[in-house]
């Protein structure tokens, strides 16, 4: 390989000063004719011969400044050196095993896969489907659980329920099913994923399809919009329903589902607001609500929320879906919830500040490499300025049926 480069190096330098020889040489013929009707010899000839010898000297000059710059560059292992470490584009893991895409809970780590997941066990642990030190909590009733997941992404988080919550068709078959939701430890027996994003829909479908995620029975994925509950194919709804119907044991009137509805870092996102999945989970799925979101600080000024809803519409956030906490209550109170089963937690200290430093550690690495934050540098920015300001807050909202 450097020997084929070396030799299109100098084939390509060669064909430089050959071009660059004719070229002079033309342009001189013609300034001759310019400044003398007559010119003593003005032949073709004659002007490359002039014009060889700086033509030579000016390549010569240039290769030497060019290796004295790559010797440097290599030394300084800049990116534009002949052997740097652009290779490792050739040698970073693709697709990657982890997907992760939200803005994690930063508590005794500094990855950022880890602090994503972490935000998910905080979640079902304020739900309580996991105890404090992540495992799975024993069930409280025997009753039938299941989750519509709501921007699920990459599928991340749909890997960790399936395969950390939910029971397999083999335990269910194994037992009598009432015998099994007492005997095993809390499991979901359902769960329905909705992600709008038809290019992280199709990567997440590949990924459950290829853990063999998909051929459970009651496991099913959506590519659709989660807010607009109007628009949902019929297959969906049909799906959706089925989560929060009593199970065929189940006796006359009893209601034997605890049927939850979980959104992590995505609300936010919903247009033209969280308004209709906030009814539709309270009115058609008799849901309880779990999810990571960001409100509004108390007492921000005019000014601070103006320029925060400007700049939430970069970040896909329609226009005043950024609101108090006491506003966020009412929206939920509004669709059914009822105010003393809403609880809010602010989290923002493991969120906003440390998020940021690690996108700024994550940007000194990839620049090593030659590359970038690309789009999230924008998001580092913005970040940064929560973390400081304290405009928003991360919180995780609970809200029970
Ligand atoms: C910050 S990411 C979180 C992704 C994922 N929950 C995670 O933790 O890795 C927000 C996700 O919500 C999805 N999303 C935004 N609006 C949505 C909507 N109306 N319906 C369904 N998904 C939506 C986006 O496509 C994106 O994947």
């Amino acid at each position: 390989m450097p020997l084929e480069y070396s030799k299109n190096r100098i084939l390509y330098l060669a064909f430089l000063i050959a071009s660059q020889t004719l070229l002079s040489a033309i342009v001189l013929k013609y300034i001759y004719y310019f400044i003398s009707p007559s010119p003593p010899d003005a032949s073709l000839k004659f002007c490359l011969a002039y014009c060889a010898p700086p033509s030579l000297c000016f390549w010569c000059l240039e290769i030497i400044r060019f290796q004295k710059s790559v010797g440097s560059q290599e030394s300084k292992g800049n990116a534009s050196a002949v052997y740097n470490l652009d290779h490792a584009r050739l040698n970073v893991v693709l697709p990657p095993e982890k997907m992760w895409m939200n803005m994690g809970y930063w508590i005794g780590t500094n990855d950022f896969q880890s602090a994503c997941k972490e935000l998910l066990k905080e979640v079902l642990e304020a739900a309580g489907f996991l105890t404090p030190v992540g495992h799975v909590k024993p069930l409280r009733a025997a009753k039938r659980t299941t989750i519509l997941d709501l921007g699920f992404g990459c599928g991340d988080q749909s890997l960790y329920i399936i395969s950390k919550l939910m029971r397999t068709p083999l335990e269910l078959s194994l037992m009598d099913e009432a015998m099994a939701r007492r005997s095993i430890n809390r499991g979901v027996d359902a769960y329905v994923g909705i992600t709008l994003d038809p290019t992280q829909f199709t990567f997440a479908q590949e990924r459950l399809k290829v853990k063999g995620k998909l051929s459970h029975p009651l496991v099913h994925i959506f590519c659709a919009d989660a807010g607009r509950t109007r628009t949902w194919p019929a297959e969906l709804i049909k799906r959706v329903k089925a989560l929060s119907m009593p199970s065929p044991t189940a006796k006359e009137g009893e209601d034997d589902v605890d049927c939850w509805v979980l959104a992590l870092d995505t609300l936010y996102h919903f247009k033209p607001s969280r308004n209709p999945i906030f009814q539709y989970a309270h009115q058609e799925l008799d849901a309880s609500i779990m999810a990571y979101d960001i409100i509004l600080s108390d007492n921000q000024s005019l000014l601070t929320r103006f320029v925060l809803h400007i700049l939430g519409l970069f970040m896909g956030v329609p226009l005043f879906n950024f609101m108090t906490e006491r506003e966020y209550r009412a929206k939920l109170v509004s669709a059914g919830y009822e105010d003393e089963r809403i609880e809010i937690r602010d989290i923002s200290e493991h969120v906003f500040a440390p998020l940021t430093k690690f996108l700024v550690r994550r940007e000194k690495v990839l620049k090593k490499f030659g590359w970038g934050l690309g789009k999230l540098k924008a998001a580092k920015w913005l970040f940064g300025w929560w973390a400081r300001s304290k405009v928003v807050k991360g919180v995780i909202v609970i809200a029970r049926k």
